[in-house]
């Protein structure tokens, strides 16, 4: 008997969201599919020529791309809804509202009466608060603003002063046009959630959009609409501190996260009073930074690229992001605020882009020490050229742009098409009709009780068990029991508020934060918790390491709360070349093994830690990333059972920083490893010359995608409903609707729970092509499922798979699904699982 609610599907399912976009906000019950099909060919013609007869020819190879994969998942969504194992997600959608004729009429009016020097004001963008980059000396805006010299702010955070500046331009400018504040809303504005990249861990778009929303509701109460996320950059290398921000490693899982966080800030109107626009970031390819160093130049090949860097962002668009960001990095050369081929071909021409393009902070006055401009001006030609058409901080536009289009060295059409951009985000969000913020309401919609109750959940859900050994004799360590009644809480993460709130914590404040220690101690009393923090996270004393050692011994179990400061050692400019635990607290750790009590050990940080020593003596390690505002709460629930944790890795787990990058959809090599003992150093030829390291093992301490539950659960084999396949169908169902389903197969499994509790296993489809023209990784994710399934119960789980789960880019850059033999894998991680084959034929 079926004991839970349905199951989530997220096979493509938030592709299918990126369709329901593209309709304008109807709902699409599958008996409309036609009329879908219609409007989408429409919308996307109409971004190439906007002519509808001819539209095939005339369609671009990427737009014919996009059309026929938004039609294949479109039909998939219908027959999903048939299959009782499977109930897609349902997502809001969002009314763009960035092609309304009536607002680009009244935007050419505008561009009629701007002067020059008004015009290229919309494109500038200053910070007034807490700087978030190196300052420019610039702090006073009332005079620019009423000169009409500035089109955006950000880093504002009450309505007060949003409205005091909003005043100046709606009151005393000569256009009356409002100004646009953005933040950097990274995981809740005063709510805050876990980290994104433990938000990812939960595999779950649907709730990673619930809290999208409260951040967009809470940050435009404030007046602030404009988000400066998704951060959608792939993580490869956790020396990167940036990692903690993003969504990880993977193209599908984080385009699934990309199309949730754009669909949660943007809502179903982009003028609700609680939307805010978009800004996936950082376009592209920063994070794959050289060495993990930040900032680091990036060389990344096309097919790279567009195989596994630009899905995300391309995702973000389709779910009809806004406003996109620039990234800092040069890439392959060209840096990537100056880069045309990434946003001029690929963004608009490729993508149909209708929104507007920032830079990021300062990353226009960056392309003098990058070394492809020696003076402000030529740094602002490039840029702007290149189609980075705000510029934030840096002032290059303000003080260049003007001059620039007088000698002819820009066109003013060109500004006019970048200022059309700023004007249509500010129509599409309402702001000339309702340019304040409401500083009454403000206040009352903060940390309203549901979204309090959301952060704990989203933090349950985003923590992941990576060990939980029986002890000796006995179960595992955990879920504690609550019988326990001498706990000792231990380490410098116990209870500290303000790291629980993560990087980039907007206006998250650490006394609406409920930490370890204070939910603990409400849970079992005062008298059960004996708390010592054996010192801060960079430095102990040897009489804290002392006194922790002394409480642990007069306990029966040890819940130790250890890892880095989230603010200087995750997030923007926290790259770290060791990845260990930071100051004194590998030996606080090993003091309190060595006592022999049992220890759970609460791993916080921003990024996977390589901590060999605790996963081979801790008996239970649960990560917990930094949880947000309800980090206790959601800790002790899961601590004690109350909720399973639920989460999966969304990176690579390495065992040592010489690993890094170190990422699970890797290609095999021409002399890949193997079965060889790589716990050895190579004594053999058979062993050697192969592509390993002689002192470390290829594999990560931690598969992409492995959590444990506190149940257990086995796989049986897989089954595909065909053992062949042909590149005909399949790509005629990539470019052609009405075929598509055609293409279409399922794959199956039974998923047991062997355990002895109710629980959900994340099950995951992974495909591995072989014979292809281009090499492709081992495994890579096409899908992926949450199932409840009872102690003791099975439970069949079948996939859908289209032909984009065959699709690959070849060796001429072009989309398509080749000849192959394939490998399908439906399993618990990237690295196990029950496997089937089958071919892909001519
Ligand atoms: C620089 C960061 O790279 C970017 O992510 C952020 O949005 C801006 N600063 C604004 O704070």
């Amino acid at each position: 008997m079926q004991k839970f609610a349905k199951n989530k599907d997220f096979s493509s399912g938030s592709v299918k969201n990126s369709v329901s976009f593209l309709v304008l906000a109807r709902p699409q019950p599958h008996s409309s599919s036609l009329f879908v099909i219609f409007v989408l060919w429409r919308t996307v013609s109409s971004t190439s020529d906007g002519t509808i007869g001819v539209f095939y020819n005339v369609l671009t190879s990427l737009n014919r791309f996009v059309l026929v994969v938004c039609l294949v998942i479109c039909c998939q969504a219908a027959t999903a809804q048939d299959s009782p194992s499977s109930v897609a997600p349902s997502f809001a959608t969002t009314h763009l509202n960035l092609n309304d004729p009536a607002a680009e009429k009244k935007i050419d009016a505008f561009l009629r009466q701007m002067t020059l020097e008004e015009k290229v004001g919309q494109l500038v963008q200053y910070s007034s608060g807490q700087p978030t980059g190196p300052g420019t000396g610039r702090t006073e805006y009332n005079d620019m603003i009423q000169k009409g010299e500035i089109g955006a702010l950000f880093n504002i955070t009450t309505a007060r002063q949003a409205n005091a500046f909003q005043r100046i331009a709606m009151e005393k400018s000569r256009l009356q046009i409002p100004l646009i504040y953005g933040l950097d809303v990274i995981h809740g504005y005063r709510t805050e959630f876990p980290i994104p990249l433990g938000l990812a861990a939960s595999w779950d778009p649907e709730l990673v959009q619930r809290t999208a929303r409260v951040a967009a509701r809470e940050s435009s109460a404030s007046g602030i609409h404009w988000m400066f996320s998704p951060m959608i950059d792939i993580a490869r290398d956790a020396r990167w501190g940036r990692m903690a921000e993003g969504s990880g490693e993977d193209p599908y899982l984080v385009s699934a996260m990309a199309r949730a966080y754009v669909l949660g800030y943007q809502g179903e109107r982009l003028n609700a009073a609680d939307s805010a626009l978009a800004c996936p970031k950082h376009f592209v390819g920063y994070g794959a930074a050289e060495g993990g160093r930040e900032y680091n130049s990036v060389e990344i090949s096309e097919h790279t690229l567009r195989q596994f860097y630009l899905p995300s962002f391309h995702a973000a668009v389709d779910a009809g992001a806004a406003t996109i960001m620039s990234a800092f990095d040069s890439l392959n050369g060209v840096p990537a605020s100056a880069n045309s081929f990434t946003i001029q071909q690929i963004l608009r021409k490729e993508w149909g882009f209708r929104g507007l393009v920032d830079s990021d902070w300062t990353s226009i006055a960056e392309l003098i020490p990058h070394g492809i401009a020696n003076d402000p001006a030529t740094a602002a030609r490039k840029a702007f050229l290149a189609g980075v058409e705000m510029d934030m901080v840096s002032s290059f536009y303000h003080d260049n742009l003007a001059n620039l289009v007088r000698s002819g060295q820009v066109p003013e059409s060109a500004v006019d098409e970048a200022v059309r951009h700023v004007l249509r985000v500010k129509f599409a969000l309402g702001l000339f009709e309702h340019p304040y913020a409401d500083e009454k309401q403000e206040a009352s919609a903060m940390l309203q009780p549901d979204s309090v109750v959301l952060a704990r959940t989203a933090a349950e859900r985003s923590f992941v068990l990576l060990k939980n050994s029986p002890l000796d004799p006995g179960s595992p360590l955990l879920p504690l029991s609550s019988d326990s009644k001498r706990v000792a809480l231990i380490g410098p993460l116990a209870d500290d508020a303000a790291i629980m709130l993560g990087s980039w914590s907007a206006q998250g404040r650490p006394e609406d934060v409920v930490t370890l220690r204070a939910a603990l101690t409400q849970k079992l009393g005062a008298d059960h918790v004996r708390y010592a923090k054996g010192g801060d996270v960079t430095h102990a004393s040897d009489e804290q390491l002392a006194e922790a050692v002394k409480v642990a011994q007069n306990s029966d179990t040890v819940i130790l709360a250890l890892g880095e400061d989230a603010s200087a050692m995750t997030g923007e400019a926290a790259s770290r070349a060791y990845l260990g635990l930071p100051g004194q607290q590998e030996n606080l750790l090993e003091a309190i093994v060595a006592t022999g009590k049992p220890v759970v050990l609460v791993l916080f940080s921003g990024r996977p830690l390589t901590l060999p020593w605790a996963f081979e003596h801790v008996p239970a390690v649960l990560a917990a990333w930094f949880p947000g505002v309800q980090a206790g709460p959601a800790l002790v629930r899961v601590l004690y059972g109350e909720s399973d944790p639920y989460g999966k890795l969304p990176v690579t787990w390495p065992r040592s920083v010489g690993q890094e990058p170190l990422y699970y959809n890797a290609l095999n090599t021409g002399r890949p490893a193997g079965n060889a003992d790589l716990t050895k150093p190579p004594s053999v030829a058979a062993n050697k010359y192969i592509s390993r390291y002689i002192d470390e093992q290829n594999s990560p301490q931690f598969p992409f995608g492995y959590g444990l539950t506190y149940s257990s659960f086995s796989y049986g084999p897989a089954q595909a409903s065909s053992a062949q396949l042909s590149t005909g169908t399949l790509n005629d169902g990539l470019r052609n609707a009405k075929s598509s389903s055609n293409s279409e197969m399922t794959v199956s499994a039974d998923i047991t729970n062997t355990g002895t509790r109710a629980s959900e296993e994340t099950v995951q489809l992974y495909v591995g092509l072989e014979g292809t023209s281009t090499a492709q990784p081992i495994r890579a994710l096409k899908s992926f499922q949450h199932v409840k399934i009872a102690a003791g119960q099975t439970q069949r789980v079948t996939f859908r798979l289209g032909p984009e789960a065959f699709a690959l880019w070849d060796d001429q850059n072009k989309y398509t699904v080749e000849p192959a033999r394939v490998k399908i894998w439906i399993g618990p991680d990237s690295a196990r699982g029950s496997e089937t084959t089958l071919e892909i034929t001519n």
